[in-house]
């Protein structure tokens, strides 16, 4: 375990992710920030009251401040508001980029060698601010958004196919959005090219429903998004970081050359270690597949160049 992981937002995600590195003893202490008074020092004292009945030993501390995060190995932001009736996604993007902003200003004065991990929607987007802001190296700048797209398209395929979970290993790759490229040629069922095993348009609808899974969830909820798989993504990829497991997973990371593109943060495949990003795997996409990253790319691009920051 690591000494000290400070989560900032004690929403519905950042609650939630506090809860499962807890749970999974990832950290001597969780901190869990937020500007709402008392919230994060409720849930906080409340997470720690589970630890005698769920049997763990890492303190989780709610706080409205930055002194108590102080030289978090790992920070994890998914500060931020959702839209609001009238409000553009533009009108969205400067509220949460300012909100990221001044978190990332507290992160990179009281925690300068941390690894951030940013959850705040739009992702792409906030990631860049994050970077633009801590200055921090691309190692230490990742975007959680291709771990749970790629959750929600194994969990749609292990239900089409019966089969359990584990045994389905695959890719979505490009921006958090419309745009999200699952890879079907690298999605297998314990090697098996899926191909094999689900026709095409069973496939489609597969990648249609993934595309829209986000949606599909707030359709349901009405009053707020998804949370558990968005905590548990966030959660998988500071896992990788804590153990040093070297793990490859889909992660928004800032390119520089690979794929043939500069200067933005996009999903693609990363080996996730101690040191954050240890490496962006280039594999090889067909020529519709790496068509779709380019377009994913410049739905990034756009928003990108009109953030106020
Ligand atoms: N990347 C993804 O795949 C993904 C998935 C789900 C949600 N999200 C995004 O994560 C964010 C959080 O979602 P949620 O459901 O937890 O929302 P939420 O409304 O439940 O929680 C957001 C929290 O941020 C806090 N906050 C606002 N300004 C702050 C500041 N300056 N400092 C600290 N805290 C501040 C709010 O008080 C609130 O408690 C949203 O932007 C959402 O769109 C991203």
């Amino acid at each position: 375990m690591v000494n000290r992981i400070t989560v900032v937002g004690a929403g519905n995600v950042g609650a939630t992710a506090a809860q499962r590195l807890a749970e999974k003893e990832l950290a001597r202490q969780v901190i869990l920030v937020d500007i709402a008074e008392g919230i994060p020092q409720g849930k906080g004292l409340d997470q720690w009251q589970s630890a005698p009945i769920e049997l763990y030993d890492t303190r989780v501390i709610g706080t409205n401040g930055y002194d108590e995060t102080a030289d978090s190995d790992i920070v994890i932001i998914t500060a931020g508001i959702a839209r609001k009736p009238g409000m553009s996604r533009d009108d969205l993007m400067n509220t949460n980029a300012g909100i990221v902003k001044s978190v990332c200003e507290q992160v990179a004065r009281t925690s300068p060698n941390a690894i951030l991990i940013v959850v705040s929607n739009p992702l792409d987007v906030m990631c860049y601010v994050a970077k633009k802001v801590t200055g921090f190296p691309r190692n230490r700048v990742l975007g959680m958004a291709g771990v749970l797209d790629t959750a929600r398209y194994r969990a749609f395929l292990a239900d089409a196919l019966d089969v359990s979970v584990r045994d389905i290993q695959a890719m979505v790759l490009g921006g958090h959005g419309d745009t999200m490229v699952p890879i079907i040629s690298y999605t297998t069922v314990s090697g098996i090219p899926v191909t094999q095993l689900l026709d095409r348009a069973t496939l489609d609808k597969i990648v249609d429903r993934t595309r829209n899974g986000g949606a599909e969830i707030v359709g349901y909820l009405k009053t707020g998004s998804a949370y558990y798989a968005p905590s548990a993504g966030a959660v998988q990829m500071a896992e990788a970081i804590v153990k040093d497991q070297r793990r490859i997973l889909p992660c928004a990371a800032w390119l520089e050359g690979e794929y043939g593109m500069s200067g933005l943060f996009l999903g693609v495949p990363c080996k996730i270690g101690r040191n954050g990003l240890e490496k962006v795997l280039e594999v090889e996409l067909t020529s519709a597949e790496r068509e779709a990253l380019g377009k994913s790319a410049d739905a990034v691009r756009e928003p990108m160049g009109k953030v106020g920051i």
